[in-house]
């Protein structure tokens, strides 16, 4: 069926947007227009405008913006066809004819739904039944509360191939076939696709189900069991629990992506509704727009095993071409062989809560991955890795975020490998004789490496402080010896600061006894107080690694390298800021008579090469220890 523009037209004049909008949110009258607290994201003050003559909304926080059908998809959640079909029912107006082959289809489509149902309810009552034991005993375990799986419409499938067909007889044969419930080999009778499974009901946007997974009980092959595609599921476009996250992502701001279904039902129950999960295949881009449908930046919560995240790559290079300002997804990385739901029944709430605080953006999990791809020890290996990153800026169709990750890419390049800095302008000392007396003071303009400071403050400083915070972990006895420097450490990250603060505490708490704490012990004392998710985070191998930060070092190199890697991180703020005061005073007090300005020079100067040398050192750090690596490999 096409729908005419007349006919949206039409729609659109005939619906009053306040009185549907009004349905769900509050309006109040604010002149010849409605006013809100938006419904799109959390707010205290009303930025949200509906505006009938106009026939649309505009929030001027967020910028949601859409007329009556926009508010019926975005809002609501709905599909295009089933907002205009709801809207066009409200405004009394007939849908136009559909061609007779699509009244067909609709006709046979009310009949699968009504099975699915049937045989979903049906699931349910042998869970609750004599039968259901085993099952229900595994989700005891599993820890699911009956109350979570009535919301889940959890079943059992029995084991037998003719119980549920012959309990939905009456459907007939072959539009059970069509849905999906039972399977039919040539020659033979039809029989029951699951047995002996728990039965998870998949649910369309509008809640009706429309297809099933299926675990089986215990151990076997295949794991789950889903249904076929049929008329009514289409698995690239269907995601696992969109009706019930929908309003709960509107409401926290957020949207949860996470790979299984006993994932998502296990962080429902921890309080964390608006989660979705893929049936078992790769995010496709249907799926994609109907999670921006949601948030602007959906998390995407994969296990840290290599297959979640080869899973995370192919999500994020698919991602690309689509990227518009503001679009974009995060990652967050669980714990090694944990996950949402192991994490959330073994560590609680908190946990998971603590990891989404600090999700990767996009861009830094593409860097990594390139980053990790290869060794960059030889200018080919450098060009490569250059060109792959080129590329996959190359992949984003809008063309301010594609020119903006060009930058960043390059800017990160630089800060790695270049360290070539704009050459050092002093202050021009003519300004000093053109200002006429009685014009206002204008500031010159700023101090270079103001603008790559920024980056560093961002990147590689931030980078480094993690690998010697991760050196910390793996080396807790070297603490003592740093003491002095490492109390006047500041990071800026609190996540990051605090375990840092607790490291420390802990060394010296340990030193005071005259003990010496191994990382191990270190570690497990770290988990008790819920940092260990953290903490294995930092030790990640894509991380910037540096001999200090990984497991097997030689000791003494990797000791060496740490002391160095803190005295640089150490020295870097004190420099920037010296530079940073060398530099106002000489814009606060050039014109006066009695200012040297030729010593003020020498030391601004002086402090800028001082910053290069500090880039220089850390630049030989990164470049020794992958010099090391390729030679160690080639050793073997
Ligand atoms: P997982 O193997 O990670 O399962 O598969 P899970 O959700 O953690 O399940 P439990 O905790 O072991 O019970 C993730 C998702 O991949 C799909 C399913 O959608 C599953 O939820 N999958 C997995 C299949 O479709 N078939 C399989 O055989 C395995
Ligand atoms: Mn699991």
């Amino acid at each position: 069926m096409t729908l005419s523009p007349q006919f949206l037209d039409e729609l659109r004049a005939r619906t009053l947007l306040s009185a549907l909008i009004g349905q769900t949110t509050k309006l109040q009258k604010a002149g010849r227009e409605y006013r809100a607290c938006c419904p799109f994201h959390n707010e205290k003050s009303p930025s949200f405008y509906v505006n009938d003559d106009k026939g649309f909304y505009h929030c001027f926080g967020c910028s949601a913006h859409g007329d009556a059908i926009r508010w019926m998809t975005d809002q609501r959640g709905l599909p295009f066809m089933d907002a205009v079909k709801d809207l066009a029912q409200s405004a009394g107006m007939e849908m136009p004819a559909m061609d007779p082959r699509a009244a067909e289809k609709a006709e046979a489509a009310k009949g699968l739904h009504e099975a699915c149902a049937d045989a979903a309810t049906w699931f349910t009552d042998q869970l609750n039944g004599i039968a259901g034991a085993d099952a229900r005993a595994i989700l005891e375990k599993r820890g699911i509360m009956p109350e979570t799986a009535r919301t889940f419409a959890l079943g059992y499938a029995p084991d037998s191939r003719s119980k549920l067909k012959d309990a939905l007889k009456t459907y007939g044969d072959p539009l059970l076939i069509e849905a999906g419930l039972l399977i039919s080999v040539e020659e033979k009778t039809p029989y029951d696709r699951f047995r002996g499974r728990l039965m998870i009901p998949i649910r369309d946007p509008r809640g009706r189900t429309v297809a099933f997974g299926g675990r089986i009980i215990g151990d076997g092959e295949p794991k789950y069991l889903n249904s076929p595609e049929t008329p009514l599921f289409d698995k690239g476009r269907t995601l696992y629990n969109l009706d019930r996250a929908a309003p709960a992502a509107r409401k926290s701001g957020r949207v949860l992506v996470v790979e299984g279904y006993m994932d998502v039902i296990a962080l429902a129950q921890a309080g964390f509704e608006e989660a979705v999960a893929p049936l078992g295949t790769a995010l496709t881009e249907a799926q994609l727009e109907r999670l921006w449908r949601m948030s602007d930046v959906p998390i995407l919560c994969l296990d840290g095993d290599s297959a979640g995240q080869k899973a995370a790559i192919r999500a994020a290079h698919r991602a690309l071409p689509m990227l518009a300002p503001g679009r974009s997804l995060a990652f967050v990385t669980l714990p090694q062989g944990q996950d949402p739901d192991d994490l959330v029944r073994t560590k609680g709430a908190a946990a998971f809560d603590a990891l989404l605080k600090s999700p990767d953006p996009l861009v830094d999990k593409l860097w990594a991955h390139e980053l990790a791809l290869e060794p960059l020890d030889t200018p080919e290996q450098k060009a490569g890795f250059k060109h792959r990153l080129n590329e996959l800026a190359g992949l984003i169709a809008d063309q301010n975020v594609k020119h903006e990750y060009i930058a960043e890419f390059r800017r990160r390049f630089d800060d790695l490998y270049a360290r070539k800095r704009e050459p050092f302008r002093p202050f021009q000392p003519q300004q000093r004789t053109q200002r006429k007396p009685g014009q206002p003071w204008k500031a010159p303009p700023g101090p270079v490496g103001e603008g790559a400071k920024g980056v560093r403050a961002g990147g590689i400083d931030r980078i480094l402080a993690k690998a010697v915070l991760a050196g910390l972990i793996r080396h807790p006895a070297e603490i003592a010896r740093h003491m002095e420097v490492l109390g006047s450490l500041k990071l800026a990250d609190g996540a990051l600061g605090r375990l840092f603060e607790a490291v420390v505490d802990l060394a010296l708490e340990d030193a005071d006894r005259g003990e010496t704490l191994d990382s191990d012990r270190l570690l497990t004392i770290l988990a008790t107080s819920g940092f260990d998710i953290i903490a294995h985070e930092l030790l990640r191998p894509d991380q910037l690694s540096l001999s200090f930060t990984l497991r097997d070092a030689e000791p003494q190199r990797a000791r060496e390298d740490l002391d160095e890697a803190i005295a640089i991180l150490v020295s870097r703020p004190e420099v920037d800021a010296a530079l940073a005061d060398a530099t106002a005073e000489m814009q606060a007090r050039y014109s006066e008579a009695a200012f040297d300005w030729d010593k003020a020079y020498e030391r601004q100067v002086a402090l800028v090469k001082e910053q290069q040398a500090l880039d220089a050192r850390l630049a030989n750090l990164v470049q020794a220890n992958e010099d090391a690596r390729a030679f160690g490999a080639e050793g073997n």
